[in-house]
């Protein structure tokens, strides 16, 4: 029922933000007050015990990581595009479904062995995603998983994920 809802309230945009890709546009669903708790609350229900610390990667990660986070007692690290961190960084870039892409993390955001849940609203080639896996297990994490509110299966971001050893659980696909 939640997921039926999640899935209800998000918007496909064809040829956009270039022609050939069709934006999945979350924002109604977070205008929802209902759609977005009940994505929240399945992200929540959905994640592995004892998480120290949730990652949300910028921008659209931010929006269900933070809350997630709070609702499972965790800490909140914000994984940011170049230039925003203040402190030091490391950086990784990677390729993305229309063009290329930077994530930083400060070095000292994750204690090493820190069980570390990764949270995105969207899962499309998985790009993002390796890259912040990248960056947490050079901090020593350990990375229990990733979570996101819609895969795009056709992408085969899952599989790339698999490769790394990295978990995805999707509330739709
Ligand atoms: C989008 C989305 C995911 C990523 C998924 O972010 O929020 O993080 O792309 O694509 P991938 O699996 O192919 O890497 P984007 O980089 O567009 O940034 P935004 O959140 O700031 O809009």
């Amino acid at each position: 029922m939640h997921r039926r809802l999640v899935a209800d309230l998000i918007v496909d945009v064809p040829d956009w933000p270039t022609p050939g890709v069709t934006f999945k546009d979350i924002t109604p669903l977070l205008a929802s007050p209902g759609g977005f708790s009940a994505a929240v609350t399945e992200l929540v229900s959905g994640a592995p015990g004892d998480v120290d610390l949730v990652v949300g990667t910028e921008a659209r990660g931010f929006l269900f990581a933070a809350p997630v986070a709070l609702a499972l007692g965790a800490g909140f690290v914000p994984v940011r595009k170049p230039g925003k961190l203040p402190r030091e960084t490391y950086s990784q870039s990677y390729e993305l479904e229309y063009g290329r892409e930077t994530l930083a993390v400060h070095t000292d955001a994750v204690p090493a062995g820190a069980r570390v849940l990764v949270v995105d609203d969207v899962l499309a080639t998985g790009g993002t995603v390796a890259a912040t896996v990248d960056l947490l297990r050079r901090l020593g994490a350990e990375v229990l998983g990733v979570s996101v509110v819609l895969e795009l299966g056709f992408l085969g971001g899952r599989q790339r994920l698999q490769q790394l050893g990295v978990d995805v659980t999707s509330l739709v696909t």
